[in-house]
């Protein structure tokens, strides 16, 4: 075995951005508003919720596609918000958070030399997994202002090869969200092609200042080509537990989970049962009617203690990251800003946005904050933001 050679698949993969910046902040003992999580706890009746699970005896293999109470909440939810209709047994997946259906949608689903159109700054995980399904990505950006879908350029790098378009709203790393002539828009685009729409909606009914909560699925036309995917970890604060969920046709299902069951095949049962337990009650219903709210007040906590300093920020639509602008104060790259920062006395771990672009660098002095904290966290940031601009 000495001199057994293997090549690698993903010669341009390193360890992610999100894993860096947390080893960086753990390393200088810097304050991690970096990478995707609270620092709170899930809501205590979903922890009891999922003890009881496990007491009650819920400790084998749930089903391949998932707890069945749970894939009948998930349809009656998405029919209850959209009024689309989902059959919890051919149509709904469960699985190791949306990361491995993401993952699993894309390996079932693109063939090698297909294209798939992502925009850009765009989540990092799609690339590698169009990658290793032999596709090739189109890079379309995002509109340089709003960070909204640009349709125009979408329409101009179309190809007759894209298969799929990967869509993300509320949009991870910028805040953005859609409107309903984007999704007519998007429809529009696809209609008469032979391309799928893969809607990341893992930040889902987090959308501020009163806007409609809008998934791919309030469109009619793209529900028969659209694969949507949520995580219970983004919106019940476990992200470590997880648990998420794609929707589909049953055709495209099918699809899916001739991959999923032999990659993840099937996930923590007593999350599961404890997730549909809570969700179910009364105290699963009021914390999802106050998610979007909860972290407005947040987002609007960190803008407040920045307002008159020199980060440029235009308030996150939607979701729990904030962009924040740095080039009022400090030319260099967003790499080397975030690493000096993180290392200083009073450190701050932030994340830079040229991660998010897979065509390549960008200079566009951003940086993403995760405000899913405590106020606590987010004041101490703000403190040591303001530090970092008032040099
Ligand atoms: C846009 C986006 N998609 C997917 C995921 C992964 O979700 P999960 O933790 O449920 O796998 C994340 C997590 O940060 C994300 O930001």
């Amino acid at each position: 075995m000495r001199n057994a050679k293997s090549t690698s698949k993903l010669p341009n993969v390193g360890t992610t951005i999100f894993t860096e910046m947390s080893a960086m902040a753990q390393a200088h003992g810097a304050l991690n508003m970096s990478q995707g999580f609270p620092d709170f706890q899930p809501p205590k009746p979903l922890q009891a919720a999922v003890v009881a699970a496990m007491a009650k005896g819920r400790n084998q293999y749930a089903p391949m596609a998932g707890d069945i109470r749970l894939r009948e909440w998930i349809a009656a939810d998405a029919e209850r918000r959209s009024g689309a209709c989902f059959h919890p047994d051919t149509e709904v997946t469960i699985g190791a958070g949306a990361s491995s259906l993401i993952f699993a949608t894309i390996q079932a689903l693109i063939h090698p030399g297909d294209e798939v159109m992502v925009l850009t700054p765009c989540y990092d995980l799609y690339e590698p997994a169009v990658e290793l399904a032999g596709g090739r990505l189109v890079c379309v950006p995002l509109q340089a202002d709003t960070h909204r879908l640009d349709l125009e350029a979408m329409k101009a790098s179309w190809t007759e090869s894209i298969r799929m378009v990967v869509i993300n709203v509320p949009n991870n790393p910028t805040g953005s969200t859609w409107s309903r002539e984007d999704l007519h828009g998007l429809a529009e685009l696809v209609e008469g092609t032979n391309a799928l729409v893969l809607s990341d909606e893992v930040y889902g009914p987090m959308h501020h200042d009163g806007r409609d909560v809008l998934s791919v699925t309030h469109e009619p036309r793209l529900r028969e080509r659209a694969v949507v995917f949520a995580s219970f970890g983004k919106i019940l604060h476990c992200t470590g537990w997880k648990i998420g969920y794609a929707t589909a046709p049953a055709a495209l299902t099918g699809e899916i989970r001739k991959v999923h069951q032999y990659d993840v095949f099937s996930t923590g049962a007593p999350f599961q049962a404890g997730i549909e337990a809570f969700l179910n009650s009364d105290a699963g219903a009021t914390h999802l009617s106050e998610l979007a709210p909860f972290y407005q007040s947040k987002r609007d906590r960190l803008i407040e203690g920045l307002k008159g300093s020199r980060w440029q920020v235009s308030p996150a639509e939607g979701g729990y990251f904030q962009l924040l602008g740095y080039g009022a104060f400090d030319e260099r790259d967003d790499r080397t800003a975030t690493a000096d920062w993180c290392s200083r006395a009073e450190g701050l771990a932030l994340i830079p946005l040229s991660p998010f672009y897979p065509e390549g660098e960008n200079d566009s002095k951003l940086v993403r904050i995760c405000f899913a904290k405590n106020n606590d966290t987010i004041d101490q940031g703000i403190q040591r933001l303001l530090k970092i601009s008032n040099g």
